[in-house]
């Protein structure tokens, strides 16, 4: 597979436009009010084509704002974002339809006041990728490849269920014929019976449209589904990027190693009491992340270069990248063919 889409050396400062509590927090931790939060920093990979990346990381770790930086919503502070050699963005302005995006709660990121046949073909009319005479039926045949019957195409957001609602917002980005799908938790909002279609309803859109995708999602079994390389964030950097299964079987980086540690794991002990794996510590504000690398006051492998110098990204194996400057010794025990293989050469 070729590569696709190029992320080089992105980031995204916002600032000093903070939210509410940002800056009540900003307040509380001394005088930070002015300093930018670096939502995502330097961050560098590939996409292939067909490909599906999933993202990962806590909570404000910057995966909706990558997401958004890559669907072109978002300018990026510095660095550049190429789909297939040309820029989504010039100008601070969007300047292609072939990157399209799929957000959590579709009801809303749906107009309540547009019918949702119009809601569907608004974006193709204006792009010349169908006529108003032929709208019609161009909004069917979508409403059909998402599951929905296309006599529903005069009925309103609120007249759909959630799921039915994802699938609408599903058709409106699939009619603009794009090439990449950015889905930033597209079944977060539904139910789990729910859920389960819609994914199936991805994996075969995207598998017979040949899309390419960047799936964001907190629920890591969903992204060993979906995905075929996996990026693990952490306050708005790449800690670890590889194909899901070798990242599920023998992760390379502390982190991505707590974070699938503490999927909750129901453990019932003889009292039938549950516990929960969790990681230990607060992730820092990303107003002021720490020096070094910015796992270190978490991290239980943490040494002295840890709290003073960044990790570079080095290359693990083909696909596969990583962050951390013990990585050789994190991977020895669960595979230690793969820490022979190591360079320090970007993966990407
Ligand atoms: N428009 C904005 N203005 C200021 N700060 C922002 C803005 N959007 C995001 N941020 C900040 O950037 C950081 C990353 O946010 P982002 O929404 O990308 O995280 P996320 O990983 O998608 O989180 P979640 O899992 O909760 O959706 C957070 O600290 C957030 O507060
Ligand atoms: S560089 Fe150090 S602190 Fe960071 S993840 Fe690796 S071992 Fe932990
Ligand atoms: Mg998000």
């Amino acid at each position: 597979m070729s590569v696709f889409l190029n992320i080089d050396n992105v980031s995204r400062l916002f600032g000093p436009n903070l939210s509410t509590g940002e800056k009540i927090a900003a307040k509380l931790g001394g005088n930070v009010e002015t300093r930018a939060v670096r939502a995502v920093s330097e961050v560098s990979l590939t996409v292939r084509r067909g490909e599906t990346l999933g993202l990962v990381g806590e909570s404000g770790c910057g995966k909706s704002t990558l997401g958004r930086l890559i669907a072109g919503i978002l300018p990026p502070t510095s660095g550049s974002i190429l789909l297939d050699g040309t820029p989504v963005m010039v100008d601070g302005r969007k300047v292609t339809t072939r990157v399209q995006t799929v957000f959590q709660d579709p009801f809303a990121s749906l107009d309540p006041r547009m019918k949702v046949g119009d809601t569907v073909s608004e974006g193709p009319i204006a792009h010349g990728l169908t006529t108003k005479s032929d709208a019609q039926g161009y909004v069917a045949n979508w409403f059909e490849r998402v599951g929905l019957d296309p006599v529903w195409v005069d009925r309103y957001p609120h007249q759909f269920s959630g799921g039915q609602r994802q699938r609408v917002a599903i058709a409106r980005a699939l009619a603009m014929q794009p090439d990449v799908l950015i889905c930033d938790e597209p079944v977060a909002s539904l139910d789990v019976s729910i859920q389960a279609q819609i994914i199936n309803l991805f994996l075969e859109l995207t598998c017979d449209l040949d899309l390419t995708c960047v799936f964001i999602s907190h629920d890591l079994s969903l992204i060993r589904h979906v995905s075929d390389r996996v990026a693990v964030m952490y306050l708005g950097r790449i800690v670890e990027l590889g194909p899901v299964d070798q990242v599920f079987a023998a992760s390379a980086h502390p982190y991505t190693a707590a974070l699938f540690g503490s999927v909750p794991k129901l453990v019932l002990d003889a009292d039938e009491l549950v516990h929960f794996d969790t990681i230990e510590g607060e992730v820092p504000s990303p107003l002021s992340p720490p020096p070094g690398c910015y796992y270190h006051p978490r991290c239980p492998c943490a040494t002295d270069i840890c709290a003073t110098t960044q990790p570079e990204t080095q290359t693990v194996s083909e696909l596969r990248a990583v962050a951390c400057h013990h990585f050789k010794a994190v991977l020895a025990d669960k595979d230690p063919d793969l820490t022979s293989a190591s360079t320090s050469v970007s993966a990407r």
